[in-house]
């Protein structure tokens, strides 16, 4: 069922039945290529966001919330906020961090057994998870039609009886052109939320040029990685949770350095603008290999500086679908397939096999 939606997005069909509940956004007037067709694309403003949601433990590192409760509605109305101020600046494209509504939970990612994070707030956040076509879910929509960006955010999904860190990108005119689940939710994220599949790892063609999204470390997984980087992006859309300033050698994944690498690596060999959307240390790496990029660093005011800006050049977009000849072509896969050495047995293993959570499953973890 859900894979048959996905399939009816990608082929730009009417919009299936989870985005006619609630208020769904008015469409505006005129087509996507009308509206593209008043911007100047020499001049293609991004902003990606880097302050903090609503009820979210500051500084950075501290993964104390003790009496915090994550407030979806109120991060949906400061994202709102930020949109209006991001299209004010010429901004075209909006990105938000992973899981951003209603905020990365810090702390979830912790090897004791039994997990704190889950005794106290597993209930909270699956109340705080965001439903497609919910009321939050059109004023998001909404704001891209009113605001007339391409927006591109990371939200803990609340659909059937799973939570997913999902992703959307809501096209000015109020199209949803992506929405995927992360493909393995990293170390014990996996024990809060459910895996996706392989085909939601997709780019989309659209008049300001190929647009693809990738959740944190999907940026260094192979199949995420290879499979999108075959797509051939001019904008990546990149969710990171949070990275706070340089030089904190007590930290391991989550520093500034192993962070911006991941998205500094994926422009280089992905010839593709990378947007770095994350709580902190924000980056927009322009495509290729390039030390002139634009990035503001944790200690920065999030109050003064909320987004992170960089102007590109569309016009000079490539816009294909795939490189046949390129790093990521399926030559190069034909020989991934060879050079894998014949010793290692061919078993799936367990690590690469889907992973389910059942909400009622982590409702009845919680002491709350
Ligand atoms: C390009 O956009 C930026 C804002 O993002 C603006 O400050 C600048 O004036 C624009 N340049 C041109 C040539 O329009
Ligand atoms: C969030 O807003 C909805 C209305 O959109 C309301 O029904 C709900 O009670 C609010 N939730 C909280 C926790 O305030
Ligand atoms: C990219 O290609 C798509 C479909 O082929 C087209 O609709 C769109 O306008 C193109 N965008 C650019 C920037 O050329
Ligand atoms: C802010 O952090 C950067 C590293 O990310 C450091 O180089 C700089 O000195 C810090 N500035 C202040 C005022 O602490
Ligand atoms: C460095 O990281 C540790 C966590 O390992 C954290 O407790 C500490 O506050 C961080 N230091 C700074 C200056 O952010
Ligand atoms: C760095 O890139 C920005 C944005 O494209 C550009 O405005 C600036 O001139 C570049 N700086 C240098 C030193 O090339
Ligand atoms: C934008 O890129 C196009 C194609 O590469 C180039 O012809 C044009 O001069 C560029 N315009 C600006 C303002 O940089
Ligand atoms: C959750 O707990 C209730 C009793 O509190 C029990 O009836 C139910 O079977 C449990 N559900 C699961 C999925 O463990």
């Amino acid at each position: 069922m859900y894979l048959a939606l996905l399939a009816l997005i990608k082929d730009n069909l009417a919009p299936p039945d989870w985005l006619q509940e609630g208020q769904a956004p008015e469409q505006g007037t005129r087509s996507i290529h009308e509206v593209v067709a008043s911007w100047d694309l020499t001049n293609l403003t991004l902003a990606a966001v880097r302050a903090p949601p609503v009820n979210w433990p500051l500084p950075i590192m501290n993964k104390d919330w003790d009496g915090v409760s994550p407030d979806l509605n109120g991060t949906v109305d400061l994202a709102v906020k930020f949109i209006k101020e991001a299209s004010q600046n010429n901004a075209r494209v909006v990105a938000f961090p992973e899981v951003w509504f209603p905020g990365y939970p810090k702390g979830v990612i912790n090897d004791e057994v039994p997990n704190p994070w889950f005794e106290y707030h597993v209930k909270d956040y699956i109340q705080n998870s965001l439903v497609v076509g919910s009321d939050n879910w059109n004023k998001l929509a909404q704001a891209a039609v009113d605001y007339e960006v391409y927006l591109g955010f990371g939200f803990s999904e609340k659909a059937d009886d799973h939570l997913y860190i999902a992703q959307a990108l809501i096209a000015p005119d109020g199209e949803v052109l992506i929405h995927r689940h992360k493909l393995r939710p990293t170390a014990q994220e996996r024990d809060l939320w459910t895996d996706g599949q392989l085909d939601e790892i997709y780019a989309v063609s659209t008049p300001i040029g190929r647009v693809g999204m990738l959740s944190c470390y999907e940026h260094i997984t192979p199949e995420a990685l290879f499979s999108l980087q075959a797509q051939t992006e001019d904008i990546h859309i990149g969710s990171w949770p949070y990275t706070p300033d340089f030089g904190n050698q007590s930290l391991t994944y989550e520093s500034a350095e192993a962070m911006t690498t991941f998205a500094s690596f994926y422009a280089a060999v992905g010839e593709t603008i990378v947007m770095q959307s994350t709580v902190g240390t924000a980056s927009i790496f322009p495509a290729g290999q390039s030390a002139n990029y634009t990035q503001i660093v944790a200690n920065v005011s999030f109050e003064e500086h909320p987004l992170v800006y960089r102007v590109a050049n569309a016009t000079g977009f490539r816009n294909t679908t795939y490189n046949k000849n390129g790093e990521f072509s399926w030559g190069s896969l034909q020989g991934i397939n060879r050079a894998f050495p014949a010793y290692i047995p061919k078993d799936m293993g367990t690590y690469v096999l889907y992973h389910e959570q059942n909400l009622q499953t982590l409702s009845n973890e919680s002491l709350v």
